[in-house]
């Protein structure tokens, strides 16, 4: 067992001497990333990032965001769901394995120093240059909407939310790594103008690949096509054998095609009898294996996969306020280490 293992919630204490130099004792350097808290999580989420933060708060001192003002940028028709969506998230964070004794979560409305922040470094970033962020020209394209204020400076906030904990580190999905490109470019223009003060982040690529949903698109709640952590083996059975697989192939002795076939996606990532799994790919390739088959085997083994995931899930909503109760004690543990990262800033810029 490592020494990391043996970690506590940081108190206020060391949180605070943590923002003295970016790697905190006996870690590899500091860790922030998070979720809009959107719904429900999903494998997507999983095995793209979920197991990849287990892994790392072991190695670092991670703080794990909730980034409930960013889902106003673009969802503000519907407070009423936030809440809930907040306590899922987390709950389904806790789940797939983040604990609060090594990781710390946070809130990001509730430390408004994030906001704070983000409207000081608001001050160096040119309007010009958060038109040429690919995700907002992209969402003003797709959504065909009038874009607002707080969408223009959405990655402003997402840097706020890094340089506060002075993170050396950010494991995110591709579509991110503009964000951190203008993390990195905020810390430069800061550090340059008023004295070191930021750590240039590095963003981490998550390793999976894209895991695609049950229809062969990309995974999302709201396409209808995702096996959330929440889901029952029923359910997961049924979505299983109701997947997309080789639309070519009209009976089991037509010949099938594996490659960009979900199904055999899904059988990469989740079934651990690689010999199987070859077996099938060949007998599927020779028209010798039904999907009925291979589905059935699919699905036993998601659902063994996900069995210690859902034991825990179904111990955490047996507490209902457990889990935000974990996050109001992370959001007060990082307290007075955003505090402190904004008195500096207010003092460097001339405001104290
Ligand atoms: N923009 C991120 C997403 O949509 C969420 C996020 C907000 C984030 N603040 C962050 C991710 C800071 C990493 C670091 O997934």
């Amino acid at each position: 067992m490592s020494a990391a293992k043996s970690r506590t919630q940081p108190s206020a204490k060391s949180a605070l001497s943590a923002t003295e130099g970016p790697k905190a004792k006996g870690t590899k350097g500091r860790i922030l990333t998070g979720h809009r808290p959107t719904g429900p999580r999903h494998i997507g989420h999983l095995v793209g990032t979920l197991e990849q933060w287990s892994v790392m708060q072991d190695d670092y001192e991670c703080f794990f965001l909730i980034a409930d003002l960013h889902v106003l940028t673009t969802d503000y028709e519907h407070p009423a769901r936030i809440q809930q969506n907040i306590a899922d998230v987390v709950t389904d964070w806790l789940a797939a394995g983040i604990d609060p004794k090594k990781a710390t979560l946070v809130r990001q409305s509730a430390l408004m120093e994030h906001a704070q922040l983000a409207m000081l470094l608001g001050m160096i970033t040119t309007v010009a240059r958060l038109e040429r962020v690919p995700t907002y020209k992209e969402q003003i394209q797709q959504l065909n909407l009038n874009p607002s204020l707080g969408l223009l400076t959405y990655p402003v906030l997402q840097s706020a939310d890094i340089l506060i904990y002075k993170a050396n580190l950010v494991p995110v999905g591709e579509d991110q790594l503009p964000h951190i490109e203008l993390t990195r470019e905020i810390a430069r223009r800061f550090n340059t103008q008023y004295g070191n003060t930021f750590p240039e982040p590095e963003g981490l690529l998550t390793k999976t690949a894209r895991l695609p949903g049950t229809d062969n698109r990309t995974m999302h709640a709201s396409y209808g096509n995702a096996i959330r952590l929440g889901d029952s083996p029923e359910e997961t059975t049924k979505k299983v054998m109701s997947m997309y697989t080789d639309p070519k192939r009209l009976r089991a002795s037509d010949p099938g095609t594996v490659e960009g076939n979900p199904v055999f996606e899904y059988h990469d990532v989740f079934n651990p009898n690689k010999d199987e799994v070859e077996d099938f790919k060949k007998r599927y390739r020779q028209g010798k294996v039904g999907d009925v088959e291979v589905k059935k085997r699919l699905a036993e083994a998601l659902n063994e996969y996900l069995a210690p995931i859902r034991k825990r899930r179904s111990e955490l909503v047996k507490k209902p306020k457990e889990a935000l109760r974990i996050l109001d004690e992370g959001t007060e543990a990082a307290r007075p280490l955003v505090q402190a990262t904004l008195n500096e800033v207010l003092e460097k810029m001339g405001l104290r």
